[in-house]
């Protein structure tokens, strides 16, 4: 492996950045050439390649976004689109690649791998902290802190006019910023996809709260069907108790954005790293992942089809901590 290409691809992720650094100036390291592929799939597609230097990712540790800029691509999605890229990888003699990303990211790298018998390694970057095998991904700790500080603004506010606020964050169908973000923001109580929470327990939540002289209360709602959405709970648990001054919030895009955290700079060094290791070192088809504080390889296989369950502990703690 002489060339080695890297991309960003899917929902962009503080900590992008911070790990296209991280696999440029590595892979520089260990005397290899480096391509920075802009727009994801679709820049593969359309040969939107640039020769990555040392300097180029410079000063780029602190932000948010990615400099690579991210996209969806439709055309990856068929054979020849990705036929299509195949030949502009071969043209420029690129050897191996990194994709920096999610599930629908390593899903794309997966099918690409094995139709080419392309070496690709990913590193793991959303802020839903939803893949299989890896304690974090590479943004998730910056999202969860946004949320934090949200959480902790509308509490400000929920409690000078004691209303009841339904908070919805992200997560796509995982509620690990949710019941996290609760713990942390210390919030009355928590609706994520993994638990389902009856209307009948919610409200036993809430009155529990009120009867004991709460005035204002907090409940973050991920985002999903599956926990029926902030709006659609408020206005049921408004039907119910028209006592209460209800209001909802969806902080939405601003917890994509921002400066990443020490932890994700920090995750991203060691994925970048780790990426670049695993390539030279001959592995394919996998995420570089962390668990209990090590480097882990998980086939793409295991980390787009297994689902990362949601533990148990952490609700019981919301629970006895929000009486
Ligand atoms: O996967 C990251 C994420 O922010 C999810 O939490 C959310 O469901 C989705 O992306 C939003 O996607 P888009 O930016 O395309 O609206």
């Amino acid at each position: 492996i002489k060339k080695i290409a890297v991309l960003t691809s899917g929902g962009d992720a503080p900590g992008m950045n911070a790990a296209i650094r991280a696999v440029t100036r590595s892979a520089i390291y260990f005397g290899r050439e480096v391509v920075g592929i802009y727009y994801g799939y679709k820049g593969m597609i359309n040969k939107n390649f640039q020769i990555m230097k040392s300097g180029d990712v410079s000063n780029i540790i602190q932000s948010g976004g990615t400099i690579l800029k991210s996209a969806r691509s439709k055309e990856f999605m068929t054979k020849e689109g990705r036929e299509k890229a195949y030949q502009n990888l071969k043209e420029e003699n690129i050897d191996a690649l990194v994709v920096i990303g999610g599930d629908g990211t390593f899903t794309g790298a997966r099918i690409f791998a094995q139709e080419f018998n392309f070496p690709i390694v990913g590193v793991p970057g959303t802020i839903d902290n939803d893949l299989f095998g890896t304690d974090f991904t590479v943004g998730y700790d910056t999202a969860l802190n946004t949320i934090v500080q949200a959480v902790d603004k509308i509490r400000d506010t929920a409690t000078a006019h004691e209303r009841l606020f339904f908070i919805e964050v992200m997560g796509r169908d995982a509620g690990f910023l949710a019941l996290n973000g609760g713990i942390a923001a210390g919030s009355e109580a928590v609706l994520i996809p993994e638990f389902e929470t009856d209307m009948g327990t919610l409200e036993t939540y809430i009155e529990t709260g009120y009867r004991k002289n709460k005035k204002s209360s907090i409940v973050l709602v991920a985002e999903g069907d599956k926990a029926g959405g902030a709006f659609s709970i408020a206005s049921k648990i408004e039907r119910e108790y028209p006592q209460y001054d209800v209001r909802v919030t969806v902080l939405g895009h601003v917890q994509r954005g921002g400066s990443p955290t020490a932890s994700d700079r920090i995750l991203a060094g060691r994925l970048g790293v780790a990426a670049i290791e695993a390539l030279l070192d001959d592995q394919k088809s996998v995420m570089v992942g962390i668990e209990f504080d090590e480097i882990v390889h998980v086939p793409f296989n295991k980390a787009i089809k297994n689902e990362k369950s949601v533990n148990q502990h952490l609700l019981r703690v919301l629970r006895m901590l929000s009486i």
